[in-house]
């Protein structure tokens, strides 16, 4: 294979942390990773600490990220079980969207009432889209609000042959709902957890080998719409305690997996390219920018090492794997922001591709 440019490449699921979570990431370290990954731009979501979850603390996220950021970015909106929809219009030209999180991971965000997602759905009605974590019999509660509502929603990290058959029934049916999976649970499953213990933990957790068979079905035949890294970074001590959190970083092995999985013959270049970059511009509706592009290596084999990455985390549950494709050079806006080596664009570089800030 050869060297090939990506144009504008964007993560829309990402766990940058900062604020109170700094220990565990900041903007600075994580935009570098998303960089050195061969991202233009990452979205970042609101289980933060604290949660983004009303107007004061998205404007005081918003200066934090636009201070610091060296790739563009997107922010979420947090919907919360005290219902914060009075804020919704406020906030709406400032986000990327909107997150509902209908079952418990790390955060404190959990809607589990069917009646209070509903007065989400019914109070959220610009045109920027609903994000949901909804795992197994909650992705049926939430196709039925797409149903009633019609609101643009994107399916995050689906991970089950079972949510595979719900949300092409969905598609089917016509309704505007968009499928997002992430590499761990296609390159990884639960045979992987006596080896990988707590660094394999994540929501939703690692499946059956034949929920990934099925997940690589599905972006064949073209119901999983992107391929999205779920990088959530969390400190190796944290990871090794007795009450270890869920998530795993991804920023910087998801490009090279997926060039390793068009080498083995799982699917296209031109597909893999897509999920990564034309697919994400087109359900969030950003106009590509000029001048912003990845060049990829596509024969260049390595080794993943957790340590060597950029992220604060310093360790990966791909470690050891041999993945192909590596980051050349990224361009944004004109701008060669890496080398190959080096982050080149300097802190407060990136801008919100959804708004204005203050
Ligand atoms: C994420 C995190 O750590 O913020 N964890 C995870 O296991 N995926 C939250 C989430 O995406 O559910
Ligand atoms: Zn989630
Ligand atoms: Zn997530």
């Amino acid at each position: 294979m050869p060297v090939i440019k990506i144009h504008g490449m964007i993560d829309p699921h990402t766990h940058l942390r900062d604020l109170d979570w700094s220990h565990k990431a900041t903007f600075e370290t994580e935009t570098k990773a998303a960089i050195a990954g061969g991202y233009w731009a990452v979205f970042d979501m609101p289980n933060t600490a604290p949660s983004t979850i009303s107007d004061a603390l998205l404007s005081d996220k918003l200066k934090r990220i636009d201070r610091v950021a060296h790739c563009d970015w997107g922010l979420y909106f947090g919907a919360s079980q005290a219902d914060n929809s009075a804020e919704y219009e406020a906030i709406a030209r400032r986000v990327c969207g909107l997150k509902i999180y209908n079952n418990s991971t790390t955060g404190d965000l959990l809607i589990d009432s069917s009646s209070m997602r509903e007065r989400h759905y019914r109070a959220w009605t610009t045109d920027r889209l609903i994000a949901v974590h909804a795992e197994g019999e909650t992705v049926r509660n939430i196709i039925d609000l797409v149903r009633k509502y019609r609101q643009p929603t994107h399916f995050l990290h689906i991970s089950s042959e079972y949510e595979i058959k719900l949300l092409t029934a969905a598609k089917e049916d016509g309704l505007p709902v968009t499928v997002g999976v992430c590499p761990h649970h296609l390159f990884l499953s639960e045979d992987d957890l006596p080896t990988l213990g707590a660094f394999g933990l994540m929501k939703p957790e690692l499946k059956r080998k034949s929920d990934a068979r099925a997940l690589w079905r599905a972006i064949r035949l073209g119901i999983v719409d992107i391929i999205e890294s779920d990088h959530a970074p969390h400190t190796i001590e944290e990871k090794g305690s007795g009450e270890p959190p869920y998530g795993v970083p991804g920023l910087e092995t998801t490009l090279p997996l997926m060039m390793q999985a068009v080498k083995d013959g799982r699917l296209s270049l031109q597909k893999a390219c897509d999920m990564v970059s034309l697919n994400v511009q087109r359900i969030w509706r950003i106009t590509p920018l000029p001048k912003t592009y990845t060049v990829v290596d596509t024969d260049h084999e390595f080794l993943v090492e957790g340590s060597k990455l950029f992220s604060k985390c310093g360790w990966s549950p791909f470690e050891g794997m041999r993945v192909c494709g590596k980051v050349l050079e990224v361009w944004i806006r004109g701008h060669k922001v890496y080398d190959g080596e080096q982050i080149l664009s300097e802190s407060g570089f990136g801008r919100n591709l959804f708004g204005f800030v203050a």
